[in-house]
């Protein structure tokens, strides 16, 4: 048992794995009844990554945790706790997170998922910072990571545009300083929007059988355009929140890292919370909507791009199915 004394926490480390099968929207155009110029310009994305056959969600998050604790210079069995965001786990139970604890080692961790939709890597993240500021942990490998694919409905051209397959994880560890790291955190739902964005079946309330998966109840459903207007509203909203949380401002944030479900929700974020385009983060073009993995691959692609700058600020801010949002400030 630990005892809180260490009160702050910070990424050490972070990593990713897509995918090697590109599918572009001109490939899209031999599926269902669609245009490369209809996607690109409703929105914003070219292509994505599909995972191969036998490949699951775990594949995917065990790499890119290999990635992340190389690039923190630990060991798997230095981790403490394991968060998976994922609605695509490999199986209703055990946890992905312990799968991934079994192939990459961490003999040493608690592993559990989080259920969030897209927002899941802004929430795991934000749980296993609070469970490290409680004492329980020091040592957190946090992981966005779906494998979409499998559940799309191929004859729904109005979202199997929309997703991709990908992961990606970072490595949170405690340390005393508090004015450098996760800072603050905001997390948000509204069940009453439990309808018009999930995957109906395959749970207890419509288990799988001939007739549900015949009546295509296992792929992903959504009321596009419903969604699309609360998605503007949350994301603006958990931007200012988190702002406020942190004492500071949004027009202070260097790098907003947004879900990446559509380039023009995030136009209209950005002109709201009145911060310039330039300085969101985005990946969308090359991967499509992630779920939980968009943020976390899109947080790897920006440190990579050398974003996170000594004294910087970003925000990390999400929404999904749940419904649920969630945002996270970080000063490097
Ligand atoms: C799905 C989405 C791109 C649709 O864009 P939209 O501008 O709202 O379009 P609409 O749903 O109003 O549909 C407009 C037309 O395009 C058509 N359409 C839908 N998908 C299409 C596609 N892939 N190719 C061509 N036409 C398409 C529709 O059938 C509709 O045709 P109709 O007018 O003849 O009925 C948009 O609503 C969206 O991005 N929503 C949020 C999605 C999201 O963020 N989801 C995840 C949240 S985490």
């Amino acid at each position: 048992m630990h005892t809180p004394t260490e009160t702050g926490t910070k990424i050490v480390g972070m990593g990713m794995c897509l995918p090697e099968k590109v599918l572009t929207n001109f490939d899209l155009e031999k599926i269902v009844e669609t245009s490369d110029e209809w996607i690109r310009t409703r929105t914003g994305i070219q292509e994505r990554r599909i995972i191969a056959k036998g490949q699951a969600t775990s594949d995917l998050a065990s790499e890119a945790s290999k990635q992340a604790l190389k690039n923190a210079g630990l060991k798997a069995s230095d981790i403490d706790l394991i968060v998976v965001g994922t609605i695509t786990p490999d199986m209703l139970f055990p946890s992905t997170a312990c799968v991934v604890q079994r192939k990459i080692g961490a003999e040493n961790a608690a592993c559990f998922d989080i259920s969030a939709a897209c927002s899941g890597f802004t929430y795991a993240l934000s749980i296993a910072d609070g469970l490290i500021r409680s004492g329980q942990y020091r040592k957190a490998l946090v992981i966005g990571a779906e494998a979409l694919s499998p559940f799309l409905d191929w004859t729904e051209r109005s979202t199997c545009v929309l997703f991709g397959d990908g992961a990606g994880a970072c490595i949170l560890v405690s340390t005393p300083q508090k004015e450098k790291g996760i800072i603050a955190s905001y997390l948000g739902s509204d069940g009453t929007y439990a309808d018009i964005l999930g995957i109906p079946a395959g749970g207890s309330a419509i288990p799988p059988t001939h007739e549900s998966i015949d009546a295509r109840l296992h792929t992903l459903k959504m009321e596009g355009s419903e969604v699309f207007k609360i998605a503007v509203r949350t994301m603006c909203d958990a931007v200012f929140e988190i702002a406020k949380r942190a004492g500071m401002k949004a027009t202070d944030i260097d790098c907003l890292i947004p879900h990446q479900a559509n380039l023009r929700i995030l136009q209209a974020v950005a002109e709201r919370v009145e911060i310039p385009l330039e300085k969101l983060f985005l990946n969308l073009q090359r991967y499509g909507n992630m779920s939980a993995a968009s943020t976390a691959v899109a947080m790897y692609e920006a440190w990579e791009a050398k974003k996170f700058t000594p004294g910087s600020n970003t925000v990390l801010v999400a929404f999904g199915g749940g419904l649920t949002w969630a945002s996270v400030w970080i000063k490097w």
